[in-house]
């Protein structure tokens, strides 16, 4: 195993107008992906959105209706030409269920790649130590999977991907199955070795604090599509439709209408915000974070700003550095963040200003629930 990629391993990986359809339905729209050399990037959507399809076809386990794949400048497959098999691609692959083999010692499992293609026996056993090094799991090599614990197993699985000098690592949801601490250590675990490595790595999810805090960029995939692709920061704070706000953790939104260039109307409560240049009796999505609500209590009968909704408290959740509080506005349950400190009761009357210079506001999307 190496220590570090040689200029020849370093593979770009560049995905361009993938569609595929089972039957009638189209499960991958017309994705198109650029991964840069020696980065990390994520699919990131809810399920049934099209990312282990998309995975899949990379792999070369699917092959595309139409569209082009290529790794490192070559074709892996492309509109009307022969596809390149999948143990012809130097691709690995970790799967959310590990599938690693239960009658095979981890040693065995991590050799397997190398005898299937064929490496010298006397090259394997470097090979495999060095991969169960890379993993820590370098004293567990002679059990069965049945001895080891859940992330140990997802550990063999991963050193069975990367021991063969992979050109891209694609893993399709490979923490779900691990309980929260140790999804949170793995998460760190495979960035390292990614970087380390220096692996063009495609990572799936449908967490977005794994996806955020993993991807050099990430993509959000809703119905078969990317709707946004970028580095996280950017993707988090600028999200450019209602679904990508949400997923990410734009946690509240409110509908409204535009009623003037200054003012819409949340129901017929009319509030002071921009509309930037949407016109009069547009239905509009308003997202804001947590951090970006400011409550005050409204039992004291003190009149409302305009930049004010009225609601009312219905919990305050205690999270040691703050508390999440959720209000009733306008029918819809927002949460704001209060000091730990702050003592409201439930049924409690209060006033919700929105940060103005934080609002995003979108056409409203239908898709979306209430
Ligand atoms: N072999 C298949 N035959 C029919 N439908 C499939 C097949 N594979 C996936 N699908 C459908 O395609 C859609 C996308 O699936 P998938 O790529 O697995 O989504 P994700 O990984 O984002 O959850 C789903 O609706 C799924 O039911
Ligand atoms: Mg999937």
């Amino acid at each position: 195993m190496r220590s570090g990629p040689t200029q020849a391993d370093l593979a770009h990986l560049r995905i361009a107008g993938l569609h595929k359809a089972f039957g009638e339905f189209l499960a991958v729209d017309g994705v198109s992906l650029d991964i840069s050399a020696g980065t990390l990037g994520t699919l990131l959507g809810p399920s049934g959105c099209g990312k282990t399809t998309t995975l899949r076809i990379v792999a070369g386990l699917e092959q595309p209706d139409s569209g082009r794949v290529e790794l490192g400048g070559s074709v892996l497959c492309a509109t009307g030409s022969p596809m390149i098999p999948p143990e012809g691609r130097r691709i690995g692959m970790v799967f959310q269920s590990y599938a690693v083999w239960p009658h095979m010692t981890a040693a065995e499992n991590v050799a397997f790649p190398l005898q299937a293609r064929k490496v010298f026996r006397s090259e394997i056993a470097g090979k495999v130590k060095e991969a169960l090094r890379l993993v820590r799991l370098e004293a567990h090599a002679d059990r069965y999977p049945g001895q080891l614990s859940g992330g140990q197993q997802q550990r063999v699985a991963l050193a069975r991907a990367i021991v063969f000098e992979p050109r891209l690592l694609l893993l399709d949801e490979p923490l779900s199955n691990l309980d929260a601490s140790l999804r949170e250590e793995m998460r760190i675990e495979i960035r390292s070795l990614q970087q380390r490595l220096g692996m063009t790595t495609l990572f799936v999810t449908h967490d977005q604090d794994e996806a955020l805090s993993l991807s050099d960029t990430v993509a959000i995939m809703q119905r078969g599509r990317i709707v946004q692709a970028g580095r996280p920061r950017d993707v988090y704070e600028r999200p450019t439709t209602p679904f990508v706000a949400r997923f990410v953790g734009w946690k509240n939104f409110l509908r409204a209408r535009v009623a003037d260039s200054a003012t819409v109307h949340v129901g017929d409560v009319p509030l002071a915000l921009q509309s930037g240049g949407l016109s009069r009796g547009t239905e509009v999505d308003l997202c804001i974070r947590p951090e970006e609500l400011f409550i005050r209590d409204a039992s004291n009968g003190s009149d409302r700003d305009e930049r004010e909704l009225a609601g009312e408290v219905i919990a305050q959740l205690y999270k040691a550095t703050h508390a999440d509080l959720e209000v009733l506005v306008a029918g819809r349950m927002l949460s704001a963040r209060v000091p730990a400190s702050a003592e409201f009761v439930r049924g409690q009357p209060i006033f919700v200003r929105l940060a103005p210079e934080h609002v995003l506001m979108f056409p409203a999307d239908t898709d979306l629930d209430p």
